[in-house]
């Protein structure tokens, strides 16, 4: 099991959890608790009431940690150091401003944004340093952000094909976009290799109970072809993951503002992999 301590060079910070009753954030503030940060707040629905649906974590029980909604938040930033979220992409429209307002660092995991949402995303990172991936899983992390990257044997065309349980909001996963990403014809890192006609990597997504998250990238060529597959076989590590990626960021303690991606944080959570 990776390790999900943090370096013990600062203190631990004071953090603010959005979605602290769902399945992620619920699962980050168990680990949060077992290393003995303290949590500020937590950021609830509107129209809810502390408790709810199958109750608070143990760590943000009623009465003893404030729960707020999005109207609260700016508040609760006020005593804070660190910013977590795992709501839905879409309810940062309207939470991320006021991180940034605040000036806190923040980890967020959210997913489901469209292509206009780049520009306040971008406005955002010039405000506060802050990591936003669709898949907190390292091996996720390290196949689209490193090992994607190289050049494609000559000739050979790419697909990704994605598997999630019928809950999952979006489609494709955010991590099927970052895939398609790195195999893209505008990448970068590999000027040359690939035609400028060259069309976009084809993404298909299943939609089938009981999957916490297949992805599967194929690589084919005349007569031949490869295929890569990342398979969640325990939901933890998108928690972990996002564990990781606060304690890097906290222990970087660099303000300057921008994105990171957790491949960035790579030196602060132990070396490189
Ligand atoms: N990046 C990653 O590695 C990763 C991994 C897994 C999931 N995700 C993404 O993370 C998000 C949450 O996933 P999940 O499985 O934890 O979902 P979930 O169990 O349904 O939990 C969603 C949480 O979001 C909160 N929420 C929803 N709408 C809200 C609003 N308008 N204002 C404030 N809070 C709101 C809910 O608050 P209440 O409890 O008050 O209703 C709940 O705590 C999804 O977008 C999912 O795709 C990302």
């Amino acid at each position: 099991m990776p390790n999900t301590e943090p370096s013990a060079n600062r203190p631990a910070p004071r953090v603010v959890v959005a979605g602290a009753r769902g399945r992620l954030g619920r699962r980050f503030c168990e680990i949060a608790a077992q290393n003995r940060w303290p949590i500020q707040g937590t950021v609830r629905r509107r129209g809810t009431t502390p408790g709810g649906r199958s109750g608070p974590p143990a760590v943000a029980a009623e009465g003893i940690i404030p729960s707020v909604d999005p109207d609260g938040l700016a508040a609760l930033l006020r005593e804070a150091d660190l910013y977590v979220s795992a709501v839905p992409g879409p309810v940062e429209r309207e939470l991320l401003p006021q991180v940034a307002e605040a000036g806190i660092p923040a980890v967020v995991a959210g997913t489901g944004l469209e292509a206009s949402d780049a520009g306040w995303i971008a406005r955002i990172a010039d405000r506060i340093p802050f990591v936003w991936e669709p898949n907190f899983s390292i091996g996720m992390n390290w196949l689209a952000g490193r090992f994607l990257r190289g050049r494609l044997p000559p000739g050979f065309d790419r697909g990704i094909v994605e598997v999630h349980h019928r809950g999952k909001a979006d489609r494709p996963s955010g991590s099927a976009r970052s895939l398609a990403h790195a195999l893209g014809p505008t990448d970068g890192d590999s000027p040359g290799t690939r035609r400028p006609a060259e069309p976009p990597a084809e993404v298909a997504s299943l939609r089938i109970e009981g999957v916490a998250g297949v992805h599967q990238v194929w690589l084919t060529g005349a007569g031949e072809m490869i295929r890569i597959e990342h398979v969640v076989l325990d939901r933890d590590v998108f928690a972990r993951g996002m564990f990781l990626a606060a304690s890097a960021l906290w222990e970087q303690a660099d303000p300057t503002p921008g994105r990171r991606s957790l491949a960035d944080l790579w030196p602060w959570l132990g070396g490189s992999p």
